[in-house]
């Protein structure tokens, strides 16, 4: 037996085949403790308009009570007779309440219901997701710290490219993911709008007071028009894209720790318990969480291309393809809060393995922007110190050396200009204590960005 909302003026039944279709109660089931909340709000707005006696309002509190706990234990479900999550609410309403129950819905549509719901859960769950991602945060400031002077060779289209800290790398994508908890919260400030109050689309005869009903669900303000109460989805298309950077963001890491975990660099290892074997070689041990981390970024990204597709075009006010705003909502949220503590744990338990990141830091000629800015120092114009440098490296190659084991003499024989006081700046520690500028990585400043970082966690 069906528990539609809207029988009165159909003649005949649905079809089988178009209830399958408009059935949402199987994802949008993740809304029920949101849309108790809401119906909370909305009774005392209607006991506020005269519309529940004082009697009746202690009543349907008490039946969204014992339907909250039934929901929690499970012992209340939707079921495929029931449409969708809200349908499925006021059922259970009303076999708590009687008649009673079928007074909640004056007022309120599932169009503007559903749109609060979504606002809710998400605003949960960003919090959530905030806490999240200041979790990973530490996580690499705290190996940032525990490996502060280890340096590596810093790359550029994966080439050696300068000296770097390890640390400084690490701390770059700290820097990534602040970048996004600010984003959240920015966002958060925008998606306190309360959709209630707006009914189907047009407001309400009844004597309903949108801005109580927003102050009690945590809102800042109702919404200052009833369409576009319940036409905006841009508080769901602006989550999945924070969504979707993150992921990205979290892909870019995976990335390096695939790379640093290779056999070839050999620069960390990660903690037993926080890598996968294979079903055949005995020897494997895998960075999946890092995989993962790499491969999920296209459900992220492709949630954000779906929901943008479904709204472009769509007309005011509600339409039904606003129900496909979920199923990829509720797959961002839940797969950003699977993947953050893994990756997180992941980098917290990991072990660099110093010497190996170290050893190359110089190799591959790193040290040639040092001679040409040592050039430059000397007055020699940036055009031409490129060039000598340029030789210096053709002449480390021609012998098969590296630059660093060039002697004064060889340098002098490149170039007469290369005193031998450039010997000075062609070792590690002073190409790296000589890159002193704001945001460097000379030891000095990491160190002034790793307490900066600290600290700025600590705000979150
Ligand atoms: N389940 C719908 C959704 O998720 C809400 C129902 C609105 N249906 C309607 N016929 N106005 O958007």
């Amino acid at each position: 037996e069906s528990t539609r909302l809207w029988g009165g003026r159909f003649a005949e039944g649905p079809s089988p085949q178009m209830v399958a279709l408009s059935l949402s109660v199987h994802f949008d089931w993740r809304l029920a403790p949101y849309d108790l909340q809401g119906s909370r709000a909305h009774a005392r707005v209607l006991h506020a308009a005269g519309l529940l006696d004082d009697d009746e309002l202690q009543a349907m509190l008490d039946g969204l009570d014992q339907l909250e706990a039934d929901v929690r234990s499970g012992k209340f479900t939707g079921t495929e007779a029931d449409e969708d999550v809200h349908t499925a609410l006021e059922r259970g309403l009303i076999e708590r309440l009687g008649t009673l129950g079928g007074k909640l819905r004056a007022g309120r549509s599932r169009n503007d219901q559903v749109a609060t719901d979504l606002r809710l859960y998400l605003r949960d769950h960003v919090r959530t997701i905030v806490g999240l991602l200041i979790d990973l945060q530490e996580a690499l400031v705290g190996k940032a710290e525990e490996y502060a002077d280890v340096v590596a060779p810093g790359m550029t289209h994966l080439q050696h490219a300068q000296p770097v800290l390890f640390s400084h790398q690490l701390l770059a994508h700290v820097h990534a993911f602040a970048r996004d908890v600010d984003r959240l919260r920015d966002w958060d400030r925008r998606a306190a709008v309360s959709p209630l109050g707006a009914g189907a689309l047009a407001g309400s005869s009844l004597a309903l007071d949108p801005a109580a009903v927003a102050a009690d669900l945590g809102f800042d303000r109702p919404a200052d028009n009833s369409i576009d109460a319940v036409s905006d989805r841009d508080y769901v298309a602006e989550f999945l894209f924070a969504a979707a950077l993150i992921g990205v963001h979290l892909s870019r890491i995976g990335e390096e720790v695939v790379l640093w975990n290779t056999t070839e660099f050999g620069w960390v290892t990660l903690h037993d318990s926080w890598a996968t074997g294979s079903s055949i070689m005995p020897q494997k041990k895998n960075p999946d969480i890092a995989e993962l981390a790499r491969g999920k970024s296209g459900r992220f990204v492709g949630n954000l291309m779906s929901l943008l597709t479904t709204l472009k075009a769509l007309p005011l006010a509600y339409d039904r393809d606003l129900q496909e705003d979920k199923e990829g909502t509720f797959d961002s949220v839940e797969q950003l809060e699977l993947l953050l503590p893994a990756v997180a744990g992941m980098i917290a338990t990991m072990t660099v393995n110093a010497e190996r990141v170290s050893s190359g830091a110089a190799t591959g000629h790193a040290l040639a922007t040092d001679i040409a800015e040592w050039l430059v120092r000397e007055g020699v114009p940036f055009r031409e110190a490129h060039e000598i440098s340029g030789a210096a490296v053709q002449e480390a190659d021609r012998r098969g050396v590296e630059l660093y084991d060039l002697s004064a003499d060889d340098l002098a024989a490149v170039d007469a200009r290369l005193r031998p006081e450039v010997l000075d700046v062609l070792t590690v520690d002073g190409a790296l204590g000589a890159r002193t500028t704001h945001g460097g990585t000379a030891p000095s400043q990491v160190a002034a960005q790793r307490n900066g970082l600290r600290a700025a966690i600590a705000d979150q």
